[in-house]
């Protein structure tokens, strides 16, 4: 069994993955949430509507972080330097689900300690997406337009969600240019651009398409999420992975790539 601390564990990603812990064979011994949270000191099991854990909801990440083997962080942007120095500190593996930051220097310096997995979309069909936009736009002349629309629910707070930037990076990468110089919301095409539009309503779980559109073709790469079980499955699959790595950053398709021992 391997023994996970969750961290954002009051909500929906981090009461999704206690749930699913179980059927991955994952212990969860520590479960975090914010100094502010109206979880702390509440058992995670009953939080999430599942049995008792006994494991009682803390602020004290350091603390949590002892009995533990991997760190599983879905909470709050703002809160993911920390978690990331104290995983640091503690030597701890860190699967980061959470999305909307940017901490490019500081992942790079982690990752010379500890291994990090940066995870924006857990689910293994979005992993598989990924690396077929990848190809499609390294395949495709580059006329066709590249469009990004991806929707959530109304309550997600960072936009283009951090899949739909996976996407675009993946595209980008297929068309050996940079994401930055061709990153286009609104107004018309010119070329090179990559386009992205956004949908918040109602309780959408996730979903993603890509459109490659020519004249006279298109052709559309697309993934819906309708049980926000997947991410916390893959999450729980990956950072299970992850446990046994040698420092580094890692992706999440290197699941596909990397086999347990190499
Ligand atoms: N990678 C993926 O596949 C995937 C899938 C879905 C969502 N996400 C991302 O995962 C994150 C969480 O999503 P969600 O839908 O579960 O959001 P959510 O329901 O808002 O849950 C986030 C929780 O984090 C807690 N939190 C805030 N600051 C914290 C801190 N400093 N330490 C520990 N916990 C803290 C908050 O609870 P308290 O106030 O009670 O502490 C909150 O309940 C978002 O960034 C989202 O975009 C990723």
């Amino acid at each position: 069994m391997i023994r996970a601390a969750i961290i954002g564990v009051s909500g929906r990603m981090g009461q999704a993955l206690v749930r699913a812990a179980a059927s991955e064979s994952i212990e969860i011994t520590a479960a975090v949430a914010s100094a502010k949270s109206e979880a702390l000191g509440k058992d995670a099991g009953v939080l999430a509507g599942v049995t008792p854990l006994g494991v009682t909801v803390t602020a004290d990440l350091p603390a949590a972080l002892g009995a533990a083997d991997v760190a599983i962080d879905f909470s709050n942007a703002a809160a993911t330097q920390s978690n990331l120095a104290a995983c640091r500190q503690a030597r701890k593996p860190l699967l980061i689900g959470t999305t909307g930051f940017s901490l490019d220097s500081e992942l790079q310096e982690a990752a010379r300690e500890i291994p990090v997995l940066v995870a924006p979309n857990t689910s293994l069909g979005v992993t598989l997406l990924i690396e077929l936009v990848r190809q499609a736009a390294a395949a495709l002349p580059a006329a066709f337009d590249i469009e990004i629309i991806e929707a959530h629910h109304r309550m997600k707070k960072d936009a283009p969600s951090g899949t739909a930037l996976a996407l675009g990076q993946a595209a980008a990468q297929g068309r050996a240019q940079p994401l930055d110089g061709v990153r286009q919301e609104g107004a018309a095409r010119r070329g090179a651009e990559i386009g992205f539009a956004v949908v918040r309503a109602g309780d959408i779980v996730g979903e993603h398409s890509v459109l490659f559109a020519g004249m006279g073709e298109s052709l559309t790469l697309s993934h819906r999420a309708t049980d926000r079980a997947i991410f916390a499955r893959g999450a729980l699959q990956a950072a299970a992975w992850l446990e046994s790595r040698a420092p580094g950053q890692y992706f999440m398709r290197d699941l596909f790539t990397h086999k347990s021992g190499s």
